[in-house]
């Protein structure tokens, strides 16, 4: 089975070819960043304008560098939620088109199932069960994962998202958009111990994360410093040391508390080098093993939705005809696909 896969639901357009032998064929990202550079943060709209403007060339480069013409995809996955909705909107109505069009099945995949299981995509990759470590930019939560579509969401956020965090911090600090790698980029610059900063919520139990008081924590810090370029380096260093300390360990309490042994990093904070390195060191202190996915397909691409929609096709799971966008759809809600029907994923959310 050959599968086009299309990613639209912020401000990267991702569209890859997956084939279950072979593997990835091709795959090309158009990211929007120096679009939305100027205005600190991504505009929807602008965002929606410039997917209907680079989709369909990409799809058209993809299908070439995969050697690939429409007659030999026997389906098309395309991100059907959560996200901007004009966003998502772009990719499900070309998605659905070109399905319709080509004859052949579609099917609308959740962004945050295409981030966890981004790392099968490797060599390794995990087997199931597994926990999940999913950091982007909209969400932070540890999932227990039994198999496809088979996620228990065992904490979450209760204010910012890991990566929405790294991005407020690098404002504070004055940095360029994105934020998070331009943090990440100064910390590497970084000595220890200008500033103390708090590791929220790790001295409580459960699995919630906390992040919006570390932004403030860093606010208050910096008003009695001179910040010249070397104290900035400094702080970002004790920001991410923060958010890596509290990250491993609530990871590191999943893998005690349920005993899977197996831990999967995913999403943009998983990129972040350092983030790696401790966590790499601190499971294998703990018996545990960490899989990643290579660090382009960390961030949101084309390939994770052509994986996820080929293994759902694949089962025989065939979505409805109409398109489908939600800007909200709980993961928890997914379900295993089953043959010949769209996956029933609970109530409709209002978008
Ligand atoms: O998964 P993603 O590409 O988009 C969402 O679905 O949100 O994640 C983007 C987030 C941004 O907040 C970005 O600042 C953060 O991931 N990010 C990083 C790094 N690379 C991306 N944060 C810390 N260190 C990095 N190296
Ligand atoms: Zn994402």
């Amino acid at each position: 089975m050959r599968v086009l896969g299309i990613e639209t639901s912020c401000d990267e357009t991702g569209v890859a070819i997956i084939d279950t032998r072979r593997g990835l064929l091709a795959h090309a990202l158009y990211s929007q960043v120096r679009l939305h550079a100027e205005f600190g943060g991504v505009v929807p709209e602008l965002a929606s304008r410039d997917h209907v403007r680079k989709l369909l060339p990409l799809v058209k480069r993809v299908l070439a560098d995969a050697g690939t013409e429409p007659g030999e995809l026997d389906g098309v996955a395309y991100t059907a939620g959560p996200g901007l909705i004009g966003a998502l909107l772009v990719g499900a109505c070309v998605g659905r088109s070109l399905a319709w069009a080509w004859g052949v099945p579609a099917v609308g995949v959740h962004h945050m199932e295409g981030h966890l299981l981004a790392p099968m995509l490797e060599s390794p990759a995990p087997e199931f069960p597994f926990i999940a470590l999913l950091v982007s930019g909209g969400h932070s939560m540890l999932v227990e994962v039994a198999g496809l579509g088979r996620y228990r969401v065992l904490g979450e956020t209760l204010d910012d998202a890991a990566g929405e965090a790294f991005d407020k911090t690098a404002k504070v600090l004055g940095l360029g958009y994105p934020g998070g790698p331009a943090l990440a980029r100064l910390a590497e610059q970084g000595r220890p111990g200008r500033l103390r900063l708090p590791r929220p919520m790790l001295n409580r139990p459960g699995l919630d994360f906390s992040f919006s008081g570390l932004k403030t924590a860093v606010i208050t810090g910096i008003r009695d410093l001179e910040l010249d370029e070397q104290a900035k380096a400094d702080v970002a260093w004790e920001f991410q040391e923060a958010i890596v300390d509290t990250l491993i360990g609530k990871s590191l309490r999943a893998v005690e508390e349920t005993g899977i042994r197996r831990l999967v990093v995913a999403g943009g904070v998983g990129a972040n080098r350092r983030l790696r390195s401790q966590l790499a060191a601190a499971a294998q202190a703990a018996g545990a093993e960490v899989f990643y996915p290579r660090l382009e397909f960390c961030t949101d691409n084309g390939a994770m939705i052509a994986y996820a929609g080929m293994l759902r096709l694949a089962a025989g799971e065939r979505a409805a005809s109409s398109i489908e966008a939600r800007a909200r759809w709980d993961l928890e809600t997914l379900r295993p696909p089953v043959r010949g029907s769209a996956a029933p994923t609970g109530p409709a959310p209002a978008n």
